[in-house]
């Protein structure tokens, strides 16, 4: 197995070869590859042309899988087109059919276009997300990750001691109404109860390499014991803050590319294509957090 990294980042982003994910792997692989989610943060693999059982097989070497169901989106478990050990990240339906222009399904995914952390509003977040292209856009489509160990150590001194102990509400009802899809009005009172807030702290270690990152998400709408206007304009700022270019990787996507990203210290987007026309079926497997953070 060959890991490289690219001069601009020397400890965010590498690319993984000489292995083939097809094949069952040894524990010292799993360790290196391990070892080096948490060293590097995002890992590519290209050229994997794997099938979800093989996805969903490579995962379990990290942990246990976050399954996808009601707490994540708001498709129907008659309507999936997948398993629920695989979170559809697509633009189709069980058809293979594009989502149509007004579809609250195509519009719950448009929620990926914004920064964000996979399942940090779910009380135990996500550890790692595994991104297979199956099917790619013409145009568009990247996706982008920024590095939160560094946006954390270029934050000033007095910022870092103010966002220290902070406390942020996580929901998907946050993130979708800034898209102005008010899910609020779009479920009924039982469904909406699975996207409850949940409360996350700001800053988080990586217990392995003992950097702290910001753990920040679009997902966040309110600080404890602030009002939410004015967590919304601090989180925004941070946002804008954390996302600038020189802490962020864009990723141009080549059909049977995988990539693992690390949610505990990195913040990622889906960038925009003609979704109602292009299918661009992408398929994630999620690895569960090992506990809760507070
Ligand atoms: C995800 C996600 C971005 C994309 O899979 O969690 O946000 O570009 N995907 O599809
Ligand atoms: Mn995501």
């Amino acid at each position: 197995m060959k890991i490289e990294t690219r001069k601009e980042f020397p400890d965010f982003v590498a690319f993984v070869s000489e292995v083939d994910l097809k094949k069952d792997l040894q524990e010292n692989q799993i360790k290196e590859i391990d070892d080096a989610i948490n060293k590097f943060s995002v890992l590519v693999f290209r050229d994997q042309d794997i099938n979800d059982d093989e996805q969903v097989r490579f995962t379990k070497y990290f942990g246990e899988i976050e399954a996808s169901g009601n707490k994540s989106n708001i498709t129907k478990a008659k309507d999936r087109r997948l398993s629920t050990d695989l979170a559809d990240v697509s633009n189709l339906d069980k058809n293979n059919k594009p989502f149509t222009k007004d579809d609250p399904r195509r519009i719950f995914n448009l929620g990926n276009r914004l920064w964000h952390t996979d399942s940090s509003f779910k009380e135990i977040p996500a550890k790692y997300s595994l991104l297979s292209a199956r099917n790619i856009s013409k145009e568009g489509g990247n996706t982008e990750f920024a590095d939160m160990r560094s946006a954390y150590d270029n934050l000033d001194a007095k910022t870092k001691q103010k966002v220290e102990d902070m406390v942020c509400e996580h929901s998907l009802i946050y993130s979708r109404q800034r898209l102005g899809f008010d899910m609020t009005r779009e479920l009924s009172s039982e469904e909406i109860k699975n996207f409850t807030p949940v409360e996350q702290p700001l800053v988080r270690t990586n217990k392995l390499t003992n950097r702290k990152t910001i753990f920040l998400s679009s997902h966040i709408g309110k600080i404890r014991d602030w009002i939410r206007p004015d967590s919304m304009c601090f989180i925004d700022d941070l946002i804008e803050y954390a996302t600038q270019s020189k802490f962020k990787y864009v990723h141009q996507w080549s059909q049977y590319d995988l990539i693992i990203w690390d949610n505990r210290q990195t913040m990622h987007r889906a960038r925009a294509f003609d979704d109602l026309k292009e299918n661009r079926d992408m398929r994630r497997t999620t690895v569960l957090g090992e506990e809760k953070l507070l």
